[in-house]
């Protein structure tokens, strides 16, 4: 029996969390930072750090007590390496390395959009049949990928530009709406009416794989703002259209990710199921066009409290990425994800 305690500082949540074996949670610790971003509309990278390095350690407390555990009964660190903020990824690496060369306990750095995927497969880890056609739809991050096994994966398509849960925000942002701006887009979209405006997904030739969200998010501006207008020019449409504005987006995106998503399983006939992964799964609409869209395939998705950015995923995962000695205390952030890191990563160490 190992407990991992994770920590999770990429981007603007700090997180603690002890689960046991991967794949019991004992205790998820989230502080999230939105209130402080929230006046500026997007994540200030240097308020972000500062704020990661007054809350990390009452989050790591926080997060033993709530699992009703010492330090000396945790067997392992793990600690998401990012992609992420450097001074956000610092804070995040350097706490986790500090408690693992006190406790002299072992520490791995894993990668958190590899967790994205892995918090949907934690539940169901004992009964998952690889192969699987892993989906991440992040704040910074959009691509499809063959899992083989947990740390066996193969790009299928990313994006070129903008991710879908950045495309979001933006357009959001473009009509107004508070940081971040996907959640404010669902609730409109609920009541817009898509046909009103005509939204594409962009095409890129001979990349059938490949989103590009860019010309989607220019396409909301024009629409909202007028040709070749910018973010700060006025609204020439009504308050009452945002909502036909937004379900129109939203559908646009989403109807782009099945497509995709349904070309990669035509193209991998072995895949036996799908796994989403990142913030965008929060969304209801997705989850429901997905269940009409492969009502045959097992599809898994994270539960509500693992959608956003948490440590429990980064714990679950370092468990499964832990090889004996674990990562050096010299292990560097990775501000970027370098897609090959995680093709076939580590397990063909
Ligand atoms: O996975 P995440 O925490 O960030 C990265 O790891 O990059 O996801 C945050 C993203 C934001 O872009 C946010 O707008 C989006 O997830 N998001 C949503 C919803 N809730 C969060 N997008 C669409 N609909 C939602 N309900
Ligand atoms: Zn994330």
């Amino acid at each position: 029996m190992t407990l991992v305690l994770g920590i999770e500082s990429t981007c603007d949540d700090t997180g603690c969390a002890v689960v046991r074996d991967g794949v019991e949670i004992l205790s998820n610790v989230v502080s999230s930072q939105i209130d402080i971003h929230n006046a500026f509309g997007g994540v200030v990278p240097e308020l972000a750090s500062r704020h990661h390095i007054d809350i990390i350690i009452p989050v790591i407390q926080k997060a033993l007590e709530d699992a009703n555990v010492t330090l000396d009964d945790i067997g392992l660190f793990a600690v998401a390496k990012g992609p992420g903020l450097i001074g956000s990824l610092l804070i995040g690496l350097n706490a986790a390395k500090a408690l693992a060369f006190a406790t002299k306990k072992p520490f791995v750095g894993v990668n958190h959009v590899e967790a994205h995927l892995y918090a949907a497969m934690m539940p169901a880890i004992e009964k998952l049949v690889f192969p699987l056609l892993g989906v991440v739809i992040s704040g910074g991050h959009t691509f499809l990928a063959r899992i083989d096994a947990i740390g066996e994966y193969t790009i299928i398509g990313t994006t070129v530009d903008d991710a879908i849960g950045e495309a979001f925000d933006k357009a959001a942002k473009i009509m107004g709406l508070p940081y971040p701006g996907g959640p404010e887009i669902e609730k409109l979209a609920i009541n817009g009416d898509s046909s009103r405006y005509d939204f594409k997904p962009s095409k890129i030739k001979g990349r059938p794989f490949d989103f590009s969200f860019s010309g989607l998010k220019t396409k909301v501006l024009y629409t909202v703002k007028g040709q070749s207008s910018q973010m700060k020019s006025p609204l020439i449409i009504e308050e009452s259209d945002k909502k036909h504005v937004a379900a129109a987006f939203q559908e646009a995106a989403f109807s782009d990710i099945i497509a995709k998503a349904s070309l990669a399983l035509e193209k991998y006939p072995d895949i036996n199921g799908i796994v989403f992964g990142g913030g965008v799964t929060n969304n209801d609409a997705i989850r429901d066009i997905v269940a009409k869209k492969f009502p045959e395939t097992p599809v898994f998705w994270p539960a509500r409290a693992l959608t956003q950015d948490n440590a429990a995923m980064i714990a679950g995962l370092g468990y499964h990425h832990y090889s004996q000695e674990g990562d050096a205390l010299d292990l560097e952030p990775m501000t970027r994800l370098a897609l090959e890191d995680l093709d076939n990563t580590y397990n063909k160490k």
